[in-house]
């Protein structure tokens, strides 16, 4: 019976996956919740809230717990952990499950805590925090144990996580680094710029998951219409906007988050540099999907990249790992 009852939480900016052990992957849904101003009621979590992105009335506000990797507000938080916890856990409601979380590593020791307490007072019986990487690397396949040194770059929503990893241990990280959404936001820009239409977030990444693409084939662009609000009017109007329009503004971003890595590197050990230069950076998170992404930091930075099937997950599938492995692993705990 013991650790059976055993959860594991990615709780991250954009998605929130809960794992439970032995059944994989229990819940996946965006960290996200719509709240009333005046009442501090929550109105609608996770999917529910997303459709409410962009048109939401004066009322309501929708809130991301851990936007830019920081815990913006502890009541909220505790009570969307509730929700996921007995979402995730369907009608076999388990008592009081211990809880592992992965949590950016980017946090605080206050916050931290004050996550951690959150998801007590939803009901776990006791929180284990992994650092976000060293689950991202676990659930990528890395044998993080060993005294080789691996690069797991996590491009999440808000921020892009660059860590190296040796001995189960962070041991050079920079999270200053924009995540996925700044393609989106860049995307926003170029629509701005070039057809003189407003677009919101949700429709910046629509376009993104549609026909964001960084590469470079010229040969056939996509195109896609486009609805916002027209800068001069004010008023709704539909354009055609295409592909290839896009990628030279996106390609900035792809190039901050390589100099972001290349500046860890630089700041790693020559013998753990010299490992990753052979061995590769493990690209993880959802901003790992987008195609082309990892060819062009790869030609960039000249280390081989690799992508793992389901980058989004890899975390989640880490703490999966984590609770199915508890002996071995008793120095990647924070
Ligand atoms: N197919 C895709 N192509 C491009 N970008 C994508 C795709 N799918 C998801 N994304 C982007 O990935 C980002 C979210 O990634 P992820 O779910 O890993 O974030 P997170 O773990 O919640 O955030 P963080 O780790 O920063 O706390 C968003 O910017 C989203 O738009
Ligand atoms: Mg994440």
């Amino acid at each position: 019976m013991l650790g059976r009852d055993d959860i594991g939480v990615d709780f991250g900016t954009s998605t929130c996956l809960v794992t439970i052990k032995g059944r994989g992957i229990a819940l996946r849904e965006p960290a996200l919740c719509a709240v009333d101003k005046n009442t501090r009621n929550i109105l609608a979590v996770g999917d529910d809230a997303i459709s409410m992105l962009g048109r939401v009335p004066p009322n309501i506000v929708l809130v991301r717990p851990l936007k830019h990797g920081s815990v913006s507000d502890y009541d909220i938080t505790m009570r969307m952990f509730r929700y996921y916890l007995r979402k995730s856990q369907g009608r076999r409601n388990v008592f009081r499950p211990r809880a592992f979380l992965c949590l950016p590593g980017s946090l605080t020791d206050v916050e931290l805590r004050s996550l951690s307490d959150a998801i007590l007072d939803a009901g776990a019986r006791r929180t284990q925090v992994i650092d976000s990487a060293i689950a991202s690397a676990l659930g990528a396949g890395l044998d993080v144990t060993n005294s080789y040194g691996h690069m797991i770059v996590d491009i999440g929503g808000g921020i892009t996580d660059i860590a190296v990893i040796a001995r189960g241990r962070v041991v050079a990280r920079d999270s200053t680094r924009p995540g996925g959404d700044r393609f989106s936001e860049a995307i926003a820009r170029v629509v701005r710029r070039k057809h003189s239409i407003v677009i919101g977030e949700r429709t910046a990444d629509e376009i993104k998951l549609t026909m964001g693409d960084l590469t470079k084939k010229t040969d056939t662009p996509m195109q896609m219409s486009v609805t916002g609000r027209n800068l001069a009017l004010g008023l709704p109007r539909t354009v055609l906007v295409k592909s290839n329009e896009l990628a030279s503004e996106m390609e900035e971003v792809a190039q901050e988050i390589a100099e972001g890595i290349h500046i860890v590197l630089e700041n790693t050990l020559p013998e753990l540099a010299a490992d990753i230069f052979e061995h590769g950076i493990t690209l993880t998170g959802g901003g790992a999907l987008l195609p082309g992404l990892s060819d062009l930091l790869g030609a960039q930075l000249k280390v081989p990249f690799r992508v793992p099937s389901d980058p989004q997950t890899a975390a989640a599938v880490g703490l999966s790992y984590v609770m199915d492995n508890l002996e071995g692993l008793e120095s990647i705990f924070r």
